[in-house]
């Protein structure tokens, strides 16, 4: 997968992409992420990217002719592969579709994703209207800007693709890919500041380990999370054990 950032503040972005499990697909070829210096797209003697608002208030707003050439430039360079279902241009701000596990399995399909990092007070509305094809919320709250957000998207859909993770069972176990949140997990030692790990998980017994992860998942989502547990696939014997928790 390749993935562009059209960002104000390329730097934020050294950090977070040169460690851990980005840097592991980064160099296996798995993924390609480029920055783009949005000021690099401007065309006058002071790179202003930003001016007031028509109609007034306070803050300043995005101009609207870096953002489109940044992205027709970037667009140059992309040539789509067969079986491709179009390219996203993606605008993260806290007026978009609110991002889940769902929405990064999506973009997980793609070959291809360009990024729009928003700041200042606003964009102009003409780069949602006639460039983004999507826009994108990680929660409700404001950021400063899109950059954090881009990360969270990124890593979310980075450790999706097939290749990425060790084994492929811990991203289909995780929380909110079965819909559950994830069972307690322990190692060693067996005691610890006389705190033990559960005996059903030193027994060998794998069928018991996974009836009993599988009954720590409901009880877990039901107490922190039991909106969740509307749209989990249960078994009729769970769901009945849902009903009958949920009462008592
Ligand atoms: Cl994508 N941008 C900003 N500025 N704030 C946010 C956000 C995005 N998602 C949640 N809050």
């Amino acid at each position: 997968m390749q993935i562009d950032i059209l960002t104000l503040f390329p730097q934020i972005f050294q950090g977070p992409f040169s460690e851990g499990i980005f840097k592991r697909a980064t160099s296996r070829k798995l993924v390609q992420v480029n920055i783009h210096n949005i000021r690099d797209y401007t065309h006058d003697r002071h790179h202003i990217v930003d001016d007031y608002a028509y109609g007034g208030g306070a803050g300043m707003v995005l101009k609207p002719e870096p953002i489109f050439e940044a992205v027709e430039k970037v667009k140059q360079n992309i040539h789509p592969r067969e079986g491709d279902k179009g390219l996203p241009v993606i605008l993260l701000t806290p007026q978009g579709r609110l991002f889940s596990q769902q929405i990064a399995e999506e973009l997980s399909r793609y070959s291809h994703l360009i990024l729009i990092c928003g700041r200042y007070e606003g964009i102009d509305e003409r780069v949602r209207q006639h460039l983004a094809t999507d826009e994108i919320s990680i929660g409700d709250y404001v950021l400063g800007g899109g950059e954090l957000a881009a990360m969270v998207l990124v890593d979310t859909v980075v450790r999706l693709l097939p290749g990425v993770l060790g084994s492929e069972a811990s991203a289909r176990d995780d929380s909110h890919a079965t819909g559950l949140l994830e069972y307690p997990h322990y190692t060693r030692p067996e005691v610890y500041r006389s705190w033990s790990v559960p005996e059903v998980l030193l027994s060998g017994n794998h069928s018991q380990i996974a009836k009993w992860r599988r009954q720590q998942s409901i009880l877990r989502t039901l107490k922190r999370r039991p909106e969740m547990l509307d749209k989990a696939n249960l078994n009729s014997e769970e769901r009945q054990l849902v009903n009958s928790l949920k009462k008592s």
